[in-house]
């Protein structure tokens, strides 16, 4: 991270991890969505991976009564490594010793799904004083590769205040993001924000780049989510604590990330990440794509 300091880097990421998963009901009455496999690991490591990777030291998961086995996912199991351990299984025990040792986990309770403004603000009493910024990760959202938090984290140095990460989509498939209204800076990927509305109509779209689940805070965010009323959807929006912020002056740039992403948010998306992993595994990869080929040619037919 070229040119950060502590004062502009981060230690801390959250990750809200409360919603109901109505989209992947009837499984989620029992499972939480989080802990779904992408192949074999659940999707909230890879988060938690990314997480790591970019500096932070520890991890606020906002969870809702009932899913606690998001947080129990990250906590060490002592039977079952010995378990595995008397059985000779190194391998193994390497993997299910990975999640516990990437980050210090904490937890912060939603109780009411009040929106992802309001999840966010819930973790606020989890930071201390050395936590100048905050980073938000949004495990429905898979951002490849992984990185652009890094390059956040030199944007703020540079720059100061918040920097999101961005996606070029569609105006026609811009309606479910939260939006930014930009102007260009002297890095073709970095962009100025004097705007963002959540869920806009097409014709309403301030621009083509929309939020992909990265935001790097500047902790005057909390103060801004308490100064919010409910907006689209009823909810209390990090989208409107961020549009509060520019309003009085606070620097907002979005990197635009020009690499892939995936949605598990939802079975299509999901399972289009999971072949999409599988796909690269050395284990399964080779026959999975004889068979899609297959599979696929057989469909055509
Ligand atoms: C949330 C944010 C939205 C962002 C999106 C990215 O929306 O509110 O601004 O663009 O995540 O996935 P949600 O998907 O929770 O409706």
């Amino acid at each position: 991270m070229t040119g950060a300091t502590s004062e502009t880097t981060f230690r801390t990421a959250i990750v809200p991890a409360a919603g109901l998963g109505t989209r992947f009901l009837p499984t989620t009455k029992a499972v939480p969505k989080e802990l779904l496999p992408v192949v074999d690991t659940p999707g909230i490591e890879l988060v938690a991976d990314e997480a790591a990777q970019a500096g932070a030291s520890r991890m606020v998961i906002v969870t809702s009564p009932g899913k606690e086995a998001v947080a129990d996912y990250f906590r060490d199991s002592p039977e079952l490594e010995h378990a595995l351990e008397s059985k000779g299984k190194t391998e193994l025990l390497a993997r299910i010793r990975r999640a516990p040792g990437l980050l210090d986990v904490e937890t912060a309770l939603q109780e009411q799904a009040l929106g992802l403004g309001h999840a966010v603000a819930q973790a606020e009493p989890n930071l201390t004083d050395d936590d100048a910024a905050v980073a938000v990760l949004l495990p429905d959202d898979l951002v490849l590769p992984t990185g652009v938090l890094s390059k956040m984290a030199e944007v703020r140095a540079r720059h100061g205040g918040s920097v999101l990460c961005a996606f070029d989509i569609p105006k026609d498939r811009i309606s479910p993001y939260g939006v930014f209204d930009v102007s260009d800076t002297d890095d073709g990927d970095v962009k100025r924000v004097h705007g963002m509305v959540e869920k806009p109509a097409p014709d309403e779209a301030p621009s083509t780049y929309a939020a992909a689940g990265r935001y790097l805070l500047d902790r005057a965010v909390f103060d801004a989510l308490k100064r919010i009323g409910p907006g689209s959807g009823g909810e209390l929006q990090l989208t409107d604590a961020v549009a509060l912020l520019i309003s009085e002056g606070h620097p907002v740039h979005v990197v635009v990330h020009r690499g892939g992403r995936h949605d598990l948010g939802n079975p299509g998306g999901f399972l289009r990440a999971a072949v999409d992993f599988a796909l690269d595994d050395p284990e399964y990869g080779p026959a999975l794509r004889e068979w899609l080929t297959d599979r696929i040619g057989g469909t055509a037919d």
